[in-house]
């Protein structure tokens, strides 16, 4: 009888050997204290910031290294890929520098911007093929090409080589910080989508730096690494919020988990509004741009979600940069909403010169700003309804809010922020 394939474990000999190999193509990325996380975190909070990497996110590694790794005949053949972000770019890139054909499949909902990134990465190397409208499709198109073609399947995350890569960002960086800051780290903080970043990291820690405390983070709408480490092996979540793009993956892999579930890493969820707080204060405050999965990181250390950090400092692994800038006006609207400054109200107005009038004085606060107000004048009729969108200062302001609405002749219904009508609205 044979048993079922155990998945090789991935050593901090394989991630030191990657990172020799990784050459000049993969940038040793700086690694920043952060003042506004340290003061939050009451311990020194260092960024490691592959949002500066060269394809703006730490995936490069692992893809350059799994390419690197074929021997010639494989490179010949070409490579194929499905990604809707960061693991094609990554591809793309190191497939022109190392001269490999390859053909990457994204989903037909992959934003123009992503498209054209691809492209303009990729060169004359790269074929980019449009197909179905998830993720799901994508994938299942790059394997059912690899199986008729014979070409290399290049995995985002579940793989040794893939994973030994994405471990060489924190070998790097509890480096950087022990030979730039003559500091020891004794907290790394690190995002999980499908787990090859947390596997490749705990892998080298675990050998390296026993005694650092690991925390990996998934968004609370895409927590596949938990639902795995509970049910022993990898499950494929139902449901799926997937915003923090990169980091919302169904189901984690095989190899990542083997690992996890080795070396036990803490895991923790941050709330995707979090997310949005903090990529707003990384770009307001900190001047950096980050996407939904490289805040990841730094939004458990501003929740608090990192407990006890020890005599030496936190490093944070702040994946990546690609936002698009459109995505801006919904993180502003979920970190408002989650910040709890964030309201709607219908409110019926009678229908009688002064009443608008008599809910702005008797109604709202100094600090209570209207921004939707949307009222149709009824003829034959006593009263009209609007509906109103209100921000609010503080979150303190909203008790004093309802209780003036509560004593005001008028009727005014709170839209319930669980509701569908409120997701209609933000
Ligand atoms: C910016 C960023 N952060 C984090 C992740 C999650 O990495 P992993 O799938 O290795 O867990 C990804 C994955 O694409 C990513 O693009």
């Amino acid at each position: 009888m044979t048993s079922p394939a155990v998945p090789a474990p991935v050593t901090a000999d394989d991630v030191d050997r990657a990172r020799e190999r990784l050459g000049a193509l993969v940038r040793r990325t700086p690694v920043e204290l952060s003042e506004r996380l340290s003061e939050l975190a009451g311990a020194p909070v260092w960024l490691k910031r592959e949002d500066l990497q060269a394809v703006r996110s730490y995936k490069l590694r692992g893809a350059y290294l799994f390419l690197d790794s074929l021997d010639d005949a494989r490179r010949a053949a070409g490579v194929v890929a499905a990604s809707a972000g960061n693991h094609a770019q990554g591809v793309a890139y190191a497939c022109r520098a190392l001269g490999i054909d390859a053909r990457i499949y994204v989903p037909t909902t992959t934003p123009r911007q992503k498209r054209e990134r691809i492209v303009a990465l990729g060169g004359e190397r790269v074929e980019l093929v449009m197909t179905g409208d998830a993720f799901d499709d994508a994938a299942a198109a790059a394997a059912t090409d690899a199986a008729r073609t014979g070409a290399a399947l290049v995995p985002p995350f579940d793989s040794p080589v893939v994973m030994a890569g994405q471990g060489t960002v924190i070998a790097e960086a509890m480096e950087q910080v022990r030979e730039d800051n003559g500091r020891e780290i004794s907290s790394v903080v690190l995002p999980v989508g499908g787990g090859g970043l947390l596997g490749g990291c705990m892998a080298w820690l675990a050998e390296r730096a026993p005694e650092v405390h690991v925390l990996g983070v998934e968004p609370a709408g895409a927590a596949s690494m938990a639902a795995a480490v509970r049910a022993g092996e990898p499950v494929t979540l139902a449901d799926l919020e997937r915003f923090v793009d990169g980091a919302a993956v169904r189901r984690v892999g095989e190899h990542p988990l083997a690992t996890v579930l080795a070396h036990r890493p803490r895991l923790g969820v941050v709330d995707e509004g979090a997310v949005c707080t903090e990529m707003l204060a990384l770009y307001q405050v900190d001047g950096i741009i980050a996407e939904p999965a490289g805040a990841l990181a730094p939004a458990a250390v501003a929740t608090g979600l990192v407990r006890d950090p020890g005599e030496g400092g936190i490093l944070v692994v702040l994946t990546g940069g690609n936002n698009d800038v459109s995505r801006y006006n919904e993180v502003v609207e979920r970190s408002l909403v989650h910040e709890g400054l964030k309201h709607y109200f219908l409110v019926t107005f009678p229908q009688e010169p002064g009443a608008l009038r008599r809910f702005l004085h008797d109604v709202l606060g100094p600090e209570d700003d209207i921004v939707l107000f949307d009222y149709i004048k009824r003829n034959n009729r006593e009263t009209g309804p609007a509906l109103v969108g209100l921000e609010l200062g503080s979150r303190e302001n909203l008790e004093p809010l309802l209780e003036r609405m509560a004593a005001s002749p008028m009727e005014i219904e709170r839209i319930d922020p669980a509701g569908p009508m409120y997701r209609y609205l933000s």
